[in-house]
């Protein structure tokens, strides 16, 4: 394994009742002015709205709410929502919702106490935060993106087109609190998107050196089975408790940094998907969907190895009589069949990219990852749009 450091800041609260149980306690130990943060308006049909509004009345605090995050959150809306904070001298930030919503408020957590411009200063290129940001506190109500347990945030500049994502220790939560019960609601389409996501976190991650024996890779791959056995139970049964729950802790152990220890990590199709966000709004997770199978095919002789492993320990491969070659491409056509069985996109125009969709600028925008078994080109980044169209 490669050398590293280990630090985790957010206190975690899991399961059944832990908003009722913990929320007025943990908001307690700031002071009196909350700002509930959250997206469109889902946790005021599923009742989580009212709940948290019962443990903050209960703690007596000043709530100001701030509503509307969108899917794939604007820097407008970061700043939008700082201006509140601000205004109300907000001791506490309380993010209720998926990424979107946590994304936004790790951002709004620095523009609220930054005299700068944050875009310029921490997103534009990595900075090192030399402030305290304000208190953060979220509630979990989609398993997806693992947010809740690091301080990365991925924020969409509209004007200049770029969604990128900066992880700042210090903009971790203090406090995270996940109900599997509260993901009952999600639909459909955003649970299996949402699985994905977390799918292909474990794989950026795993598909990367070091390929000897090491645990964080050993870690990976029983979540990756726990991710697809737990996906298949929760779209049989959407109120099994044991999936919600197992789905839930999987996207926060896929993004808590535990299993990138040691590890590069590759991430070159979050880079993808970022930037064809950035031109199409397209849902995160199913924009990895349509990435990864056409990325893997192009890169997986490069890391035969880990490709063979994933092929037998994930997807139950019998080697047979297949040579390395044979069996490494049978994982990546495993990941590709799995994709179509749950009903995600597998081409772009499924996805509902328009067909005059300028590819060729999307890929010229897209960063490199230098983690890649094979580092990319923005041609062949361009090739891979083409195909997957
Ligand atoms: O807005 P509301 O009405 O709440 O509805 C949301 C939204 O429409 C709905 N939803 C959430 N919980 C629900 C629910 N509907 C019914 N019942 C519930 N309990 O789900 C929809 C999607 O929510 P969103 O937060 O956008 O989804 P997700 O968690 O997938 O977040 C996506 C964003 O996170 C970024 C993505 O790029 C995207 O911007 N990412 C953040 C990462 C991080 N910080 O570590 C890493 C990821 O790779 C990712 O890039
Ligand atoms: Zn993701």
């Amino acid at each position: 394994m490669n050398n590293f450091i280990f630090e985790n800041a957010t206190k975690t609260y899991f399961g059944k009742g832990c908003v009722k149980e913990y929320l007025a306690f943990l908001s307690g130990q700031y002071g009196e002015n909350v700002m509930v943060a959250y997206g469109g308006g889902s946790i005021k049909k599923n009742g989580v709205y009212d709940q948290v509004m019962e443990c903050l009345k209960k703690s007596g605090k000043n709530v100001v709410e701030f509503s509307g995050i969108m899917a794939n959150p604007t820097y407008a809306k970061v700043l939008e929502g700082a201006k509140l904070a601000r205004e109300n001298k907000v001791d506490l930030l309380l993010g209720i919702g998926g990424g979107s919503v946590m994304d936004c408020c790790k951002a709004i957590s620095m523009a609220a106490v930054y005299d700068g411009d944050i875009w310029t200063d921490f997103w534009e290129r990595p900075g090192i935060i030399e402030f305290e940001p304000l208190p953060l506190g979220v509630i979990v109500t989609v398993a997806g993106t693992g947010s809740e347990m690091n301080g990365g945030a991925v924020i969409t500049n509209e004007t200049r087109k770029i969604k990128t994502g900066r992880d700042y220790p210090k903009c971790n939560p203090k406090f995270a609190l996940l109900d599997p019960e509260y993901t009952y609601s999600v639909p459909l389409k955003q649970m299996v998107s949402g699985s994905f996501d977390i799918l292909s976190h474990i794989m950026e991650t795993y598909f990367s050196l070091p390929d000897e024996d090491n645990v964080s890779d050993e870690i990976s791959e029983a979540l990756m089975r726990s991710v697809i056995r737990n996906l298949r139970a929760a779209i049989v049964n959407p109120l099994d408790y044991t999936a919600r729950s197992n789905l839930m802790w999987d996207a926060t152990m896929a993004e808590n940094r535990i299993i990138k220890l040691g590890k590069r990590t590759d991430f070159q199709c979050h880079q993808m998907e970022h930037q064809l966000g950035a031109y199409t709004d397209c849902n995160h997770g199913a924009g990895l969907a349509v990435l990864h199978p056409v990325y893997y095919r192009h890169i997986y002789r490069d890391g035969l190895s880990k490709f063979r492993k994933f092929a037998v320990n994930v997807w139950g491969i019998c080697p047979d009589q297949k040579n390395d070659e044979e069996l490494a491409r049978a994982g990546v056509e495993a990941l590709a069949d799995f994709i179509r069985e749950i009903g995600l996109p597998s081409s772009l125009r499924e996805l509902g990219v328009d067909e005059k969709a300028d590819l060729k600028a999307i890929a010229d925008s897209c960063a490199i990852s230098a983690g890649s078994y094979r580092k990319m080109t923005h041609e062949e980044i361009s090739e891979i749009f083409k195909e997957c169209f």
